[in-house]
């Protein structure tokens, strides 16, 4: 049997972990799978169901019902939610906030980390999130926690906004970006946080080429070691 072999990325919002894991999936050819993606599936869902983030017993029961899939469309990942693609609409303010604010309930998670763990088991992937070195792949071949300051993360979202900059400041994408981090870090279930094994990167000051070319060096060694 062919060897199989799994690269996790964890670490808060806007340290650059999703760029970054996709360009090394490219390079080595693996399957990059973006998990925040799936929580933002079933927060869409859950919005759509005019639930609110603090209703535990909807949030368990909608989650039963629902089915959170992926597949790829020239390679990108797509989140597809009960048969429809909802790539295109999960990336708004109020979807991030309600991913962060139902993704602390048990029943979301044991569905989607199953879905995770059963991919990463046919496939040699690499896989961002909060808890995949900590929880979905404990026994991935190399751990990375990537972070950077909340100022830097806040300044990179800052520019991608540069059309609505007119709506928030800086101080504000910051004091979202603290709250989320937050949120994500205290939580009782798999909350973000560096596992003992893994590698901390700081991409505040480092160009994301370099965090890359670390990466790659890395996991070259690991697989040489064998
Ligand atoms: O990575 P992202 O910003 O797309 O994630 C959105 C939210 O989903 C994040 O605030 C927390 C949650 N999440 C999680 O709890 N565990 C993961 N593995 C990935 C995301």
């Amino acid at each position: 049997m062919t060897e199989i072999y799994n690269i996790a990325i964890d670490g808060p919002a806007g340290a650059g972990k999703s760029t970054i894991a996709r360009s090394v999936a490219e390079k080595l050819h693996f399957v990059y799978v973006d998990t925040g993606a799936m929580y933002r599936a079933m927060a869409l869902h859950f919005l759509r169901m005019g639930i609110t983030p603090t209703d535990e017993a909807a949030i368990s029961q909608a989650t039963k019902d629902v089915k959170v899939t992926i597949s790829y469309e020239n390679g990108e990942q797509q989140v597809i939610l009960n048969g429809e693609n909802v790539s295109g609409l999960i990336r708004t303010g109020e979807v991030s906030d309600m991913a962060s604010a139902t993704s602390v309930y048990m029943p979301v998670r044991e569905k989607l980390v199953e879905l995770q763990k059963e991919l990463a088991r046919k496939e040699n992937v690499i896989m961002d999130g909060r808890d995949i070195g900590t929880c979905v792949l404990p026994d991935a071949d190399l751990k990375i926690y990537l972070t950077a300051s909340s100022r830097v993360r806040a300044k990179r979202r800052f520019a991608q906004l540069k059309d609505n900059q007119g709506e928030f400041t800086l101080e504000d994408i910051e004091k979202d970006i603290i709250e989320r981090d937050n949120r994500d870090m205290n939580r009782e279930h798999s909350p973000l946080k560096q596992a003992e094994d893994a590698i901390l990167l700081d991409s505040s000051s480092l160009p994301k080429k370099m965090v890359e070319e670390r990466i790659l060096e890395l996991f070259l060694e690991r697989k040489k070691e064998g």
